[in-house]
């Protein structure tokens, strides 16, 4: 039985010594000191032994489950140490590592352009109306005094939805004044930014969609000044104090008189001496930006309102080529591709 005991103590210790896990060190505990154990197995062939051998044994047994008890604490402590050691080195973290951005979406640059001329107006009184995309001959052309042959009407022109020619997709802002005026009473300022469609194909300043700005006032005392002062005022705002406007006559239906305004080109000097070769005004000196003028009166009657009684001005812009101007665009196609890496470089 000493031998016995010997050996077991030597191969538990070897044992031990060759676990790699906390998990594998604790098979051996179960093996050896476990209540089913092979020490236990020995100790029970105690009692068959002469009595006078028995205390001397005993303690002999003893002493080899203290030594196989200790070997394993030792193990374990060690396997515990090169655990931490090794989870510190693996998982270490380097929070000296540039961090990892995540890019923010923010406005369309067109948006941003829209949201500006809207502020504009707000701050002089307007409200934001809008309208349907989808009109009516009616409201789109019949109101605002087009002309039954007029060519604007014309198939080229105008997409149509439904056949019979007078479901189609609005061919600009316009529609927007017949709409509010039918349904409130001067005195009216109302700004109407909006999606507008033509049968155009899409080149470098051609789309068959592009948007609008609208813009109108209707009250008793409305003057042709009124449409100056407040003109004048928002393309200064838009495009700095400094900046030279000019009106040029010009004709519009739903307009008598009709103007259009056009701003001196920033980008080559005075509008007297333009440089031939300037990309934004391409030699011109002026800029067209804005079409404009005092309500007709067949426009103020459709709208339900007594052209005796009160006046009005309207204007018309298209914020895509004010987007193009303000940052010096020479492809309108940038606006509608949805490229990242171009609309990245407007981040406001
Ligand atoms: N509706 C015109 C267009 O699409 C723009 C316009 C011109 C609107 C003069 C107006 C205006 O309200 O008075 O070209």
């Amino acid at each position: 039985m000493r031998a016995e005991l010997a050996e077991l103590r030597q191969s538990a210790l070897a044992e031990a010594a060759a676990c790699r896990t906390a998990a594998e060190l604790e098979a051996v505990r179960v093996r050896y000191l476990g209540r089913k154990g092979s020490l236990n197995a020995i100790l029970r062939g105690l009692g068959s032994l002469p009595p006078g051998e028995r205390p001397a044994l005993g303690a002999l047994a003893n002493e080899v489950k203290e030594a196989i008890a200790q070997a394993l604490a030792a193990k374990g402590a060690e396997l515990g140490a090169e655990h931490l050691r090794r989870a510190l080195s693996e998982e270490r973290i380097d929070v000296t590592l540039p961090g990892r951005s995540r890019s923010r979406g923010h406005v369309h640059p067109l948006r941003q352009v829209e949201q500006e001329i809207v502020d504009i107006f707000m701050s002089m009184g307007f409200r934001v109306a809008e309208g349907p995309e989808i009109e009516d001959d009616e409201h789109n052309f019949g109101a605002l005094n087009f002309p039954p042959d007029h060519p604007a009407r014309d198939t080229q022109d105008t997409l149509f939805v439904a056949a019979g020619e007078d479901t189609l997709l609005r061919t600009h802002t316009s529609p927007v004044q017949v709409r509010v005026m039918r349904s409130s009473r001067p005195p009216l300022r109302v700004i109407a930014p909006g999606t507008v469609y033509r049968r155009d194909e899409l080149d470098p300043t051609h789309s068959p969609m592009f948007h609008q700005v609208e813009g109108f006032m209707v009250d008793e005392q409305v003057t042709f000044a009124d449409l100056k002062g407040v003109l004048i005022l928002f393309l200064r705002r838009l495009f700095g104090p400094e900046t030279r406007v000019r009106f040029r006559p010009s004709f519009f239906p739903f307009t008598e008189p009709s103007a259009e305004l056009d701003i001196a080109c920033a980008a080559c000097g005075t509008a007297e001496a333009p440089d031939a070769a300037c990309r934004v005004c391409r030699g011109a000196g002026w800029l067209e930006i804005l079409g404009a003028g005092m309500i007709h009166p067949n426009v103020l009657r459709a709208g339900g309102h007594d052209p005796g009684a009160v006046r009005g001005f309207a204007f018309g812009m298209g914020t895509d080529r004010l987007t193009q101007l303000r940052y010096g665009l020479d492809d309108l196609r940038l606006l509608f591709e949805n490229d990242v890496r171009f609309l990245g470089q407007f981040p406001f």
